[in-house]
């Protein structure tokens, strides 16, 4: 048996809340705000979205970080001090986790090559091919492997250096690290929005954005997008909030927390839009076209349109080129360091190995699993396991989160837990959103997807990926969370409750 070691701790309040800002606040806010916006209504969407926010993202956050701050534990210790027996939800989890984190460091590694190829404009007028072809050495079908693209590789390899240089002295070095990678991303994102508005076409681009259209509000597909922006964004199921709420002292307000975290991440994304949108309807305006026919979303709005915009202003290509891509990376690096935590906390908590080897073997695990990313049909691998591990995975954890909590533990339990400690009072609604409202919207989120990708399947991809970078690691989660969760702890206090 061990000696116990006291727990890390975040150096301060201000230190945890960037780092959970920095978490919920990543590519997501960027890259898939603004167009699901612009797609479910412009600005009548922000009330669903306001309304998703308030029921159940910021209930559910306030779940996590009492899940975390209570049980002083990443997400398969705290569940386990709930429920022995539901242990396994935590890995589940963890895993999750760790094949996002695999993937989201290949994106980071793309956007490395970008900002050394931005003050050159390296992409001008040939942004997709620049992307396809010099960076990705991309193949014809995710079947057809191709070979490993050495400038993704090694810019794979920086991110994950970066990893490893924050993370593995604990969460002191990474509180004062996101001083600097949560506000600078937002100073950037308004200079690109200053820049955007100023030009022509800007406010044809920012009509499509917000122009509101309140009939979709009749739509339930409306909110269902709302939903699933509000629980990808804060970055819940993933054990991420969990593990960062699990460093901060047991007395130490949650309420609060979970309001300006959830507050600051909407702003972001709303921010992002303007800056998407304007510097779009400045593109469309040029190649004379409508916006419509520019609005992207997710890896080919980053990689592609945007920087093809941005290689077409007048003046300061390069150096705008330079300002965006750092937002990408600066936004982006802080939710890698949360979801590689998540995994590092998880696996601390119960096998207490020190933590600098811990952190050594997860980053070194996490490129080499990463470098089938780097392949010539890498792009295909990343969009048919991030489709299947982002719908299914976060909302079936999410919901059983909730049953956890609101049926087998007890919500009002856990809100007596939170009261005392935070600056403003729970009321009892949260007890129903936990118990009905939120896994009902989780619940009806998997189904949608299911439904979705029986009835129209990815037709570009042959079935056989489909299977084996969808269902099969759906699947496969399963019995690997309860192996997990069977093996013996190294220190019998994991399953005692604080
Ligand atoms: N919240 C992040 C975003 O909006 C998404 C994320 C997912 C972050 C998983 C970390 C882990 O981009």
């Amino acid at each position: 048996m061990k000696i116990k070691v006291a727990r890390d701790r975040w150096l301060n309040r201000p230190a945890f809340l960037f780092a959970a800002i920095g978490s919920a606040a990543g590519l997501g806010n960027a890259w898939r705000f603004p167009y699901v916006c612009y797609q479910n209504g412009g600005g009548a969407f922000l009330i669903p979205f306001l309304i998703a926010l308030i029921t159940a993202g910021i209930p559910l956050l306030i779940l996590e970080f009492a899940l975390g701050q209570k049980m002083q534990a990443g997400a398969p210790g705290a569940i386990a001090k709930i429920k022995k027996g539901w242990e396994g939800l935590g890995w589940g989890a963890i895993i999750i986790s760790f094949v996002i984190m695999t993937y989201y460091a290949v994106i980071m590694a793309w956007g490395w090559n970008y900002l050394t190829s931005s003050l050159s404009v390296a992409w001008r007028g040939k942004a997709a091919e620049f992307f396809y072809r010099d960076i990705l050495s991309l193949t014809v079908s995710p079947l057809n492997l191709g070979e490993i693209s050495v400038p993704v590789i090694i810019g794979l390899a920086l991110t994950w250096l970066i990893v490893w240089l924050i993370l593995h002295r604990g969460v002191k070095v990474l509180g004062k690290v996101v001083l600097i990678t949560v506000p600078l991303p937002v100073i950037l994102l308004l200079i690109l929005t200053i820049r955007a508005i100023s030009l022509p076409g800007a406010f044809e681009g920012l009509s499509y954005y917000l122009k509101p259209d309140f009939s979709v509000l009749l739509d339930y597909n409306v909110w269902l997008a709302a939903y699933s922006q509000v629980f990808f964004s804060l970055s819940l199921g993933f054990g991420i909030m969990i593990a960062y709420a699990s460093y901060l002292p047991r007395k130490s307000d949650i309420t609060s927390n979970a309001i300006i975290t959830a507050i600051a991440d909407a702003l972001i994304a709303f921010i992002a839009g303007f800056a998407v949108f304007g510097t779009l309807g400045y593109m469309a305006g040029v190649q004379n076209v409508d916006v419509e026919g520019v609005v992207t979303e997710g890896i080919a709005l980053a990689f592609i349109a945007y920087p093809e915009a941005i290689s077409l202003l007048p003046v300061g290509a390069g150096i705008f080129g330079l300002i965006f891509f750092l937002t990408l990376i600066t936004l982006g690096i802080d939710s890698v360091f949360s979801i590689t935590e998540a995994v590092i906390t998880g696996f601390d908590d119960k096998f207490k190995i020190s933590r600098s080897n811990l952190v050594a073997i997860i980053c070194i695990l996490g490129f080499l699993s990463g470098i089938i990313f780097t392949f010539g049909s890498g792009l295909y691998w990343l969009d048919i396991i991030d489709f299947f591990i982002t719908n299914f995975g976060l909302a079936i954890i999410g919901l059983l989160q909730c049953i956890l909590v609101g049926w087998v533990y007890n919500p009002a339990k856990m809100r007596a837990f939170i009261n005392p400690i935070s600056d403003r009072n729970l009321g009892v609604w949260w007890d129903y959103s936990i118990k009905y409202f939120t896994p009902f919207v989780l619940g009806i989120s998997v189904i949608a997807a299911l439904i979705q990708r029986i009835r129209f399947p990815y037709q570009d991809y042959p079935t056989s990926s489909l299977f084996l970078g969808g269902w099969l690691i759906i699947v496969l989660i399963i019995p690997i969370s309860f192996f997990l969760a069977k093996v013996k702890a190294s220190q019998d206090d994991f399953y005692l409750k604080p």
